[in-house]
């Protein structure tokens, strides 16, 4: 049996606190109706105050990025740990923005998927090709090495969650095929048997620009078992409709 889809919302540097409360509460009231697991993931300086918006509404709390050590000289920086101490389930780690923007390397992922083990916080690992290297052909190349090198080994469905974003996907409005989509999928599964006993119960994602018009066709493909949404997670009617249209 598929596990259960979980369905992200990365606000990514959007939204102001009345904003942000606003929209958690309203994906609160409905989460009882959809029959997916909701996240939100806020800026940082909100994650408090919208973990308080939830509530105990069954909507988890997520973060876009976290450090690798537990504390210590790091200005500006976010322990795992503390996301854990505001009631976060998930962070995202390895996003594509962040390994551009900010230089992350594999390596680098790797140890913040490792911190979110020690926290006790699931990883939502993101993956992704570029546009010149699906061009090139070297796609399920690049998202293979960047499963081998950021995925710790010995995570779990409970404890591990892949987002596969390509690159030139994210805030276009394009998508890959539905079949581009699950050969991609098929052999992050392959390969993650080899770093986790456990390979079949892991949720996988796929996300860019996944809105509500095309989330009933990406969320049907074979080992796509959720979508981690940037621009549509915004409005609570664009986020639940993908919610809805999800099996
Ligand atoms: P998008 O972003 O839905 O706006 O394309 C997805 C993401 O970056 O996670």
């Amino acid at each position: 049996m598929a596990p259960r889809a979980l369905i992200a919302g990365n606000w990514k540097m959007n939204l102001d606190r009345a904003a942000g409360e606003a929209l958690a509460k309203a994906l609160a009231a409905e989460a009882a109706a959809v029959s997916v697991e909701l996240a939100v993931c806020p800026p940082a300086v909100y994650v408090a105050s919208v973990g308080v918006a939830l509530g105990s509404s069954g909507v988890a709390l997520g973060a876009q990025d976290c450090h690798a050590a537990a504390s210590g000289a790091h200005t500006g920086d976010t322990a795992a740990e503390m996301l854990a101490d505001l009631g976060c389930t998930y962070v995202i780690v390895g996003h594509s923005e962040r390994r551009a923007d900010h230089g992350e390397s594999d390596a680098t992922v790797h140890a913040k998927a490792e911190a979110a083990r020690r926290a006790g916080l699931v990883p939502i690992i993101c993956v992704g090709e570029t546009e010149a290297e699906r061009d090139a052909g070297r796609t399920l190349d690049v998202v293979e090495g960047q499963v081998r090198g950021s995925v710790p080994q010995g995570l779990t469905g409970a404890t591990l969650v892949i987002a596969y974003e390509p690159v030139w996907a994210i805030g276009t409005g394009r998508t890959p095929t539905a079949d581009d989509v699950a050969t991609v999928h098929a052999h992050i599964r392959k390969v993650l048997g080899e770093v986790s006993g456990d390979a079949a119960n892991v949720r996988l994602l796929y996300g860019g620009s996944v809105k509500p018009a095309n989330a009933a066709e990406l969320m049907a493909v074979a080992n796509v078992n959720g979508a981690l949404v940037g621009g549509a997670s915004l409005k609570a009617g664009d986020f639940l409709g993908i919610a809805k249209a999800t099996p």
